[in-house]
């Protein structure tokens, strides 16, 4: 049998981490059962895809790959009002489509759903979970693969568990960490930083009907799950497989650096955070091989680089390239590239099979993590340049064309972190505010730019939904009793249907984005550069303001070459030879001495073939 099959393979080290895990070695049967039990459950359709996988495993790496993600009821009220949409997508070339949390949570506060009553049940304002299984089933024939959140972390205080626990079953309690007095909680507060230090300060919450603290390392109605009982394990691998069998095909591993916690450690990526993703990947190939696993780790690059584990032992297929984002906002306040490069190198020397989603803009805030080493050799401050970035896109200069919020403002350390949308960032709020056709010009000009580094960097893009028509900040949360403490909430505003219209009418600012997106997604779904064995490098453009990445495969080679300036700049390459045409104003260009571009212009530069 099949799964028998699978097993085998993995069987020694599944035990081995059990074992490392717990120190136990009775949980392996146990274990193999649940994996039987989800298998056998798998239907023919979805057992015929994970065939196809097999034969393809890089097929998340296809040069059609775009994607896009966004809140299900912002976007279309609920599954079933997205299954209707699902032309939409097409005509964006969409291929991965990122649902936010769906599962059942909260009515009041529930942190944009990843606070979760449920591991497995649809949320109902969002459908059942039949409606979930058809929306799959839709976008499989599309070709769209769905990829779900799921909390790793913890649940909600209203979650099943939480309530047995607060009625005093230890059962329950014994999922999460509870304790009597302020020890260990003032101890572990003096190691562990905070996540939300100004929304969520502490990480402990007193919770009244048990006079006991429990551990929140987020908000203080999402508890801690406790990975060191095993019974937690079980049922996150079971809950997942749950909604494999409904056809999702990849999962966001929501926050997983923190989900084991160690006395006297600071509680993020420790080893055994590692062997627990590492078995949900052996699970998922031994039940499921058709899904993927997508770690959400916003941490060092050090630290980053290991969820995607060794070629022979592998955890995460992929991870988000969240200093990308960083970087890329700081290249274009600050009009220099050179911190923007070094990220560049350091993720493209990763081997190969460590790959990022791109992105400018997600449901979270930006945080600041530069590269502090090399802001010292630039002889840059880290905190002043901090300081004048978000001030900068917050709009909080005469001169500057952003329009944006702090979020987590720290009055002691001055650390804040940004909100809001790309077309905010990019100046068109502004530029409609001071009704200036000019500066519409060039707020789009940076929109574009921006979008054009997600498609050209290794990897694939993923597009916030509501950036492809220009959406703007959305500050009516201010009003809004359970929004308006949570700055995020400027960028996740309703989708605008009518506005979205305007896409079809000629020279409104919704068009030439939506336009110059769909023109990126064109290009690189039929350009062999752009095929999962492409060689990527940086190369030197002579100028801190022009960023330049050589694609090549086999013969051919595109140039994708960005300004980053507010005015017109030269630059030349070393070592290129020959001919080249730009894909997107056929012009064509001889790499040399004094290149000229344009503020703000990118180039696919495709080199002309000798016949
Ligand atoms: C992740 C989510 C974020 C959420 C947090 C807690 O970081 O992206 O939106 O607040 O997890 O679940």
């Amino acid at each position: 049998m099949v799964l028998q099959e699978r097993l085998s393979k993995y069987r020694t080290e599944i035990y081995e981490i059990l074992f490392s895990l717990y120190n136990r070695t009775d949980l392996g049967s146990d274990f193999e059962k649940l994996l039987e039990k989800r298998y056998i459950e798998r239907s023919t359709d979805l057992k015929k895809l994970d065939q196809n996988r097999i034969s393809n495993p890089n097929w998340y790496l296809d040069k059609q790959m775009v994607g896009i993600t966004m809140y299900s009821d912002l976007f279309a009220e609920s599954l079933n009002g997205l299954k209707e949409k699902i032309p939409y997508l097409k005509e964006l070339g969409i291929t991965y489509l990122h649902l936010m949390p769906i599962l059942k949570m909260p009515k009041d506060k529930n942190d944009g759903g990843y606070a979760v009553d449920s591991l497995v049940d649809i949320d109902p304002k969002f459908g059942s979970n039949k409606d979930l299984e058809n929306l799959c089933s839709e976008l499989r024939k599309n070709n769209i693969s769905l990829c779900l959140d799921f909390v790793l972390n913890h649940t909600s205080s209203t979650h099943p568990w939480a309530l047995k626990a607060k009625n005093g079953n230890i059962e329950a309690q014994e999922r999460y960490f509870f304790y009597n007095n302020r020890d260990v909680p003032n101890y572990y507060d003096s190691i562990v930083p905070e996540v939300f230090p100004s929304s969520a300060p502490g990480n402990f919450t007193y919770v009244e009907e048990l006079n006991k603290w429990v551990l929140t390392s987020f908000y203080p109605f999402q508890w801690d799950l406790n990975y060191k009982n095993p019974k937690v394990l079980f049922d996150i691998i079971d809950s997942m497989l749950s909604l494999a069998n409904l056809g999702n095909e990849i999962f966001r591993l929501d926050a997983v650096p923190y989900i084991w916690k160690e006395l006297g450690t600071k509680c993020r990526n420790l080893d055994e955070v590692h062997k627990i993703v590492r078995l949900i990947h052996i699970v998922m190939e031994i039940v499921c091989p058709a899904i993927i696993l997508k770690g959400e780790v916003v941490m060092a690059p050090n630290e980053l680089a290991a969820y995607f584990g060794s070629e022979e032992k592998r955890e995460c297929h992929l991870l988000y390239n969240s200093a990308l984002m960083a970087n890329l906002w700081d290249s274009l306040v600050s009009q220099d590239t050179k911190l923007l490069v070094d990220q560049l190198n350091s993720i493209l020397s990763l081997p190969k099979h460590c790959n990022f989603v791109n992105y400018i803009r997600c449901h979270d805030d930006i945080g600041w993590a530069l590269d502090m080493q090399n802001q010292y050799d630039m002889n840059q401050d880290p905190l002043e340049h901090k300081i004048f970035i978000y001030n900068f896109l917050s709009g909080n200069f005469p001169y500057s064309y952003s329009c944006g919020e702090l979020y987590n403002y720290d009055p002691i350390s001055k650390d804040a972190r940004s909100c809001g949308t790309s077309a905010s960032f990019c100046g068109i709020e502004k530029a409609l505010i001071n009704n200036s056709d000019e500066e519409m010009d060039k707020a789009i000009k940076r929109d574009l730019l921006m979008h054009s580094l997600i498609f050209s960097i290794e990897g694939f893009p993923l597009l916030s939904s509501g950036d492809e028509i220009a959406q703007l900040n959305d500050y009516s949360y201010k009003n809004d009793f359970l929004k308006y403490e949570d700055q995020r909430n400027v960028h996740r505003s309703k989708f605008n249907w009518d506005r979205a219209e305007l896409r079809k009418s000629k020279g409104t600012y919704q068009q030439r984005i939506f336009d110059g997106i769909k023109e990126l997604t064109a290009n690189k779904k039929i350009n062999n550069c752009f095929n999962n064995d492409t060689f990527v490098s940086t190369w030197d453009s002579h100028n801190d303001k022009v960023l330049i990445i050589r694609r090549t495969y086999k013969e051919e080679e595109l140039l994708c070459v960005f300004s980053f300036s507010d005015s017109e700049e030269f630059f030349y390459t070393d070592n290129l030879v020959g001919d080249y045409v730009d894909l997107f104003s056929n012009s064509r260009m001889t790499p040399g001495w004094g290149y000229k571009i344009k503020s703000h212009q990118y180039i696919w530069a495709k080199k002309i073939m000798e016949k």
